[in-house]
């Protein structure tokens, strides 16, 4: 079987991902917002909610992950005797890290009584201190299941929570957490924008700030922007969330146009990519499979009180 050092040009990575694939049982899960060759080899391709469904039903020896830390880990956390790899360990999430354990403790223990409702684009230790998982997708399904009396933690994305709190009508706590991209919009560029192409359509993902939120015609998660550009009588779209979208989106729509809402010049995220998502590569794709590595793990009793939320989510999302 060919195996490569380093990048090799001359190698059709789909041929080879696809055979080791087969050979090993292998099931590939990939986000919307990972490269267009990366969602068209995938087995399925779906937003955060619609890839733990999928993880939590596979009966794959092997799950492929390419998506970021915090979708693989969940995926080991529904999938304990499962082996879960991903193209690089190093792919993280900006609103993971900006919740750590420690800090969120002591956050949990100045809001006593309350109901914690964790974004799923946290840590396990954050997951096994939550009550609730939600997705985009779901969460005002989550949040609106829980009785009116209770007090709210929401975390760790405090733009999220705050167009919760406007959707749902509930008081809720926020932790201070925020996605790289989804704050680097430049309202002037899209004011701009907007000015070339005023039929357009602006859409955007409620991980942006409120700022941006409020001149958008439709908020929605992944798969909400992916149904309203499906749906809507527009032929224009100016789309405020990771550009890896626009792959799924165009080929559904061939005959729309789709610009990716622009950056500002002083942000992280140039092109408005997700510069973690974006790390995983074909090459690492096919050598995380043939080398069965770097693969993700979670501590037994992590595992077991992380998976606890995540299942009320699922039940709840049925
Ligand atoms: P959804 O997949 O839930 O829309 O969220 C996108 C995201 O935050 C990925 O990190």
């Amino acid at each position: 079987m060919p195996y490569f050092c380093g990048n090799d040009k001359s190698m059709d990575y789909t041929a080879e991902i696809q055979q080791l694939k087969e050979q090993k049982n292998a099931v590939i899960l990939a986000h919307y917002y990972q490269t267009g060759d990366i969602q068209d080899i995938a087995d399925f391709v779906g937003d955060s909610l619609q890839l733990s469904q999928q993880a939590a039903a596979t009966d794959a020896e092997i799950i492929v992950f390419a998506g970021v830390h915090f979708m693989a880990e969940t995926a080991k956390i529904l999938n304990p005797d499962k082996k879960v790899l991903v193209p690089d360990l190093e792919a993280g999430c900006s609103l993971a890290d900006a919740c750590p354990p420690a800090g969120f403790s002591a956050f949990k223990a100045r809001h006593p009584n309350h109901v914690v409702v964790s974004y799923i684009n946290c840590s396990a230790d954050i997951k096994a201190m939550s009550d609730y998982i939600c997705t985009s997708a779901n969460a005002k399904t989550i949040i609106n299941a829980i009785p009116d009396d209770k007090p709210v933690i929401f975390a760790p994305d405090k733009n999220l929570g705050r167009y919760l709190i406007q959707e749902t009508g509930r008081d809720m706590v926020l932790w201070d957490g925020s996605c790289l991209l989804h704050e680097s919009f430049s309202i002037d560029k899209i004011l701009a924008l907007y000015k070339q192409y005023p039929e357009a359509h602006f859409i955007a993902h409620p991980e942006a700030e409120k700022h941006i939120l409020k001149i958008a015609e439709f908020i929605g998660s992944t798969t909400g922007l992916l149904n309203y550009v499906r749906k809507a009588s527009a032929k224009t779209f100016i789309v405020a969330t990771e550009s890896g979208i626009l792959h799924q989106m165009q080929r559904e729509n061939p005959d729309k146009t789709l610009l990716a809402a622009p950056v500002r010049e002083d942000s992280e995220c140039a092109c408005n990519e997700c510069p973690y998502m974006k790390m995983n590569t074909m090459e690492k794709l096919y050598r995380c499979l043939y080398e069965e590595s770097p693969e993700v793990r979670v501590a037994g009793s992590l595992q077991a009180r992380a998976k606890q939320p995540i299942d009320k989510m699922l039940a709840l999302s049925n």
